[in-house]
């Protein structure tokens, strides 16, 4: 009997030390020391020994599961320990990695361009309009003063959808749409900004689509000196106070008198340059005195009020309050030339 305990103590010494995980020793506990383990049996047998031998073999089976009962216990935490090494060695965060940085976007220079355009016209009181992008030849040219054969309309040949269905070439469509929402020969003092199309190269200086603001104002004693003044005033606060304009007449079959204006070169102020060719100005809009024709057909009554119009090419005024020499560079979406602005 003595021997067994003996041998059982020390295949349960060996089964503990090499027990690799809790699952594992907690096996070794139950088939040793469980209430069917063979510790047990062995204590049952004891029926059979003579009362001498009882207490002494009690002795060893009582001294061989506290010992085991030891064993066990230290070999618990000792795995308990290697667990949660391993746990933390295996979840470990590396705080003192940098993040990820979210890089703000920002508005393009073009819509930077428009947004200030229209901050200005809104400070003098005008309402911002919007029409269409797909136009009625109607609204394009006829009621613009550009009937069908009219000579004017070649310079602005376009992408038709139909006969009558046209991506329209510049936002002057807006003028009519406005006037005839208006009754009484009500006052209009109203811009319009938007896309335009215009069958064209793509180059340095054009491009088959661009951007127009359209200006209209119509009241009662409306002339010239205000257009001029208003002109004036505009192109002050967006090119800097400095700044002067000059008025060369021109033609536009929807203005009579027609000027294109120009101001004074926003790199040289003047005295000539290589972006102004050396003249001193710069080409910036179209404007004139509505044409009564104009006004007749939207509705108004030319013997009672008067108006002047005009339109800007936003791309342009991109170009020369950023100092641009290419186009392109407002299309081509290049981050390293947006990033800039
Ligand atoms: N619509 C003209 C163009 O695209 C620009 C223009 C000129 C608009 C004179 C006007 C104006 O309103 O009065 O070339």
């Amino acid at each position: 009997m003595e021997q067994q305990i003996k041998n059982l103590r020390e295949r349960a010494q060996g089964a503990i030390k090499n027990s690799s995980t809790l699952k594992e020793l907690d096996d070794v506990r139950v088939k040793f020391l469980g209430k069917k383990g063979e510790l047990t049996s062995l204590l049952r047998g004891m029926s059979q020994l003579s009362a001498e031998e009882r207490p002494l073999v009690g002795k060893f089976v009582n001294e061989a599961r506290a010992q085991l009962e030891t064993l066990i216990a230290e070999k618990n935490s000792e795995l308990k320990a290697a667990e949660l090494e391993k746990k933390l060695t295996s979840e470990k965060i590396d705080v003192t990695l940098s993040g990820r940085r979210v890089h703000d976007g920002h508005l393009h220079p073009l819509t930077l361009t428009l947004n200030r355009v229209k901050e200005i016209f809104v400070s003098m009181g005008y309402s911002v309009e919007e029409g269409p992008e797909v136009e009625t030849d109607y609204y394009n040219f006829e009621a613009l003063n550009l009937p069908k054969d009219h000579p004017a309309r070649d310079m602005q040949d376009s992408f038709y959808i139909t006969e009558e269905i046209l991506l329209r070439t510049q936002t002057s469509p807006v003028q009519a749409r406005t006037m005839e929402r208006h009754k009484n020969n009500e006052p209009i003092r109203m811009i319009a900004p938007g896309r335009v199309y215009r069958r064209d190269d793509y180059d340095a200086s054009h491009s088959p689509m661009f951007t127009q603001v359209e200006g209209l104002v119509i009241d009662k004693g409306i002339s010239f000196a205000d257009l001029k003044g208003t002109l004036e005033d505009f192109s002050k606060k967006i090119f800097g106070e400095k700044t002067k304009i000059r008025l060369r007449p021109s033609f536009f079959p929807f203005t009579e008198p027609s000027a294109e204006v120009d101001v004074s070169c926003v790199m040289c102020h003047g005295s000539g340059c290589k972006v102004c060719q050396g003249t001193g100005w710069l080409e910036i809009l179209g404007a004139g005195m509505v044409h009564p024709d104009v006004l007749k057909m939207s509705g108004y009554d030319p013997e009672e009020v008067s108006g002047f119009a005009f339109g800007m090419g936003i791309e342009r005024i991109a170009m020369l309050t950023y100092g641009l020499d290419d186009m392109r560079l407002l299309y081509d979406n290049d981050v390293r030339f947006l990033k800039q602005f």
